[in-house]
């Protein structure tokens, strides 16, 4: 135990070593995870909602003299299980990628402190390829608890169930099905059992537009050219440097090709998310600093496969500005008082696009690591799982407004002067968007296309 706290210490404190330097000469710097406080639990779209920074922590700000009436509301399923490929890969690579670890280690190589090795080499991967993707208790959780916060934030909209009042929808996949259930709960309690789901369609077109999307799987989805930038930045300095610190701080002579890294960094993540509040030992591995620097990376592939990086991405998303215009303004006609949608990270990432939210003035780019500390496109806030985009409608004595919330924070959307928009305004925004929605044309892929596309993809961990 002394010894465990002295290398931390040492690790941690610069200082420290100078002042007893003749102590720590026979020790190599250990860089302890376990011990350290900075942890950096930004893993992009595999983000816990809990670990997701741009949720507010007092959720009841809407204007006094206005009521809410009607709400339309999309979320991302919460956390879940790796996909069948990816969970093999795991299994094929991490085990012996720990035993090498361990025996590095064993041969006094590499930075890592005792108790990070000793947590590695207890370390084990649970989820079997029967339960690929499916939601986990955490992602329970995160949309029981969400489904709660809205209750008490919007009580006249949840006053009690009746299947006329709302629109319960998700893709049919276990991951949104059970995400849906989960966020019923939270809102209905003991009524959730009568909730009416509509059958989920496949495909969706308007909870999975993009699968219908030819245009966009040829020219940006399946195109290794699309993600130029990603490419780019895996091969440059920032990506390469890293992988050279943590081929040394694992004790290896080589060094660790990008899939390898990669592995590491994609278990890490899934444990961290599904135990937000445990450190996974696979990411002891990295410091804050490269968590950074893989978080750019990832934030680089979403941005050219589902946000401003080619325009078919967003320009793809107009169905679902169709409809909560067609929401909010039938709200007057219809007895519906709530639409809620469960779906999947393409679709609202190329919505919140569609809507010219969390633009940033420079493209994201490889070369742009350092200028862009700052973006707004950062997936791990705004793809996280469990994301979600609510409008509210609201009256407002003569007046209508509505207030878009993203992770349950209010923000104010390019085309309105304030967050709680006038309704005349939002719809001068977005209404050519709804008008001038004509998808088929959209996605049609160029007259004479016959390429079958260029499919050395890049490894996009699928929604
Ligand atoms: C919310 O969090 C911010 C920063 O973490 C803090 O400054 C603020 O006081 C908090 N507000 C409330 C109401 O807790
Ligand atoms: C928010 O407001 C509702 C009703 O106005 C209230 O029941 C609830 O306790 C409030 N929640 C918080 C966190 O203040
Ligand atoms: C609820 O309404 C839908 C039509 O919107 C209908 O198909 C369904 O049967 C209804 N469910 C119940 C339980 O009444
Ligand atoms: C790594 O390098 C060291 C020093 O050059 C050497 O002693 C050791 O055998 C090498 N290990 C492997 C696995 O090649
Ligand atoms: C309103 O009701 C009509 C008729 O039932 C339906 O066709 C339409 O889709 C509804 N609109 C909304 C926004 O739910
Ligand atoms: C990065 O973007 C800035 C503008 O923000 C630009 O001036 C600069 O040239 C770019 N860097 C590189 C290396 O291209």
């Amino acid at each position: 135990m002394e010894l465990l706290g002295f290398s931390y210490w040492a690790s941690r404190s610069v200082t420290f070593l100078v002042l007893s330097s003749y102590c720590v000469a026979y020790t190599p710097i250990e860089h302890c995870f376990f011990h350290s406080s900075d942890t950096y639990p930004y893993y992009g779209s595999k983000t816990a909602y809990m670990n997701n920074k741009f949720r507010p922590n007092n959720s009841n700000e809407t204007e006094t003299n206005c009521s809410p009436k009607n709400i339309w509301f999309l979320a991302r399923h919460g956390t879940r299980n790796p996909g069948v490929k990816y969970l093999r890969r795991m299994r094929d690579h991490l085990p012996l990628l720990r035993d090498q670890i361990l025996e590095n280690h064993g041969n006094g190589q590499g930075e890592l402190c005792k108790y990070d090795i000793e947590l590695l080499h207890r370390w084990r991967l649970t989820a079997s390829d029967q339960e690929a993707k499916f939601l986990v208790d955490e992602g329970y959780t995160e949309l029981e608890s969400i489904g709660r916060r809205f209750k008490s934030r919007f009580p006249a909209l949840f006053e009690s169930y009746n299947n006329e009042s709302y629109v319960f929808a998700y893709t049919e996949s276990q991951r949104t099905e059970a995400s849906a259930v989960a966020f019923v709960k939270g809102i209905f309690e003991d009524e959730h059992h009568q909730v009416w789901f509509r059958p989920p369609v496949t495909p969706d077109p308007l909870l999975r537009f993009y699968k219908k999307c030819q245009k966009w799987r040829y020219e940006v989805h399946k195109n290794f050219d699309a993600l130029f930038h990603v490419k780019m930045f895996e091969t440059g300095p920032e990506m390469s440097n890293l992988r050279h610190i943590i081929s040394v701080r694992l004790g290896f002579n080589r060094t660790l090709t990008q899939s390898e890294v990669d592995i590491v960094y994609l278990m890490c993540a899934f444990d961290e998310a599904w135990r937000p509040t445990v450190h996974s030992p696979w990411c002891s591995v990295f410091t804050p600093k490269d968590l950074a620097i893989i978080e750019y990376r990832e934030d680089l592939k979403y941005y050219y496969d589902s946000g401003y990086g080619h325009d078919i991405n967003y320009q793809q998303g107009c169905p679902m500005i169709k409809d909560v215009i067609s929401v909010l303004k039938g709200s007057s006609q219809n007895n519906t008082i709530g639409h809620f949608y469960f779906t999947h990270s393409g679709t609202v990432l190329k919505f919140l696009a569609r809507l010219g939210l969390f633009k940033d003035s420079t493209p994201l780019r490889y070369d742009n690591y350092s200028t862009q500390k700052n973006r707004l496109w950062r997936t791990s806030i705004i793809d996280s799982f469990a994301s979600n985009i609510a409008f509210v409608l609201y009256n407002c004595g003569e007046e209508e407004k509505v207030a878009v919330y993203i992770q349950e924070k209010v923000v104010k959307l390019p085309f309105c002067e304030s967050e709680m928009c006038k309704i005349k305004e939002f719809l001068n925004g977005y209404n050519d968007i709804g008008n001038n929605c004509d998808f088929e044309a959209i996605c049609r892929l160029p007259v004479g296309f016959s390429e079958t596309p260029n499919d050395r993809s890049i490894d996009i961990e699928d929604a």
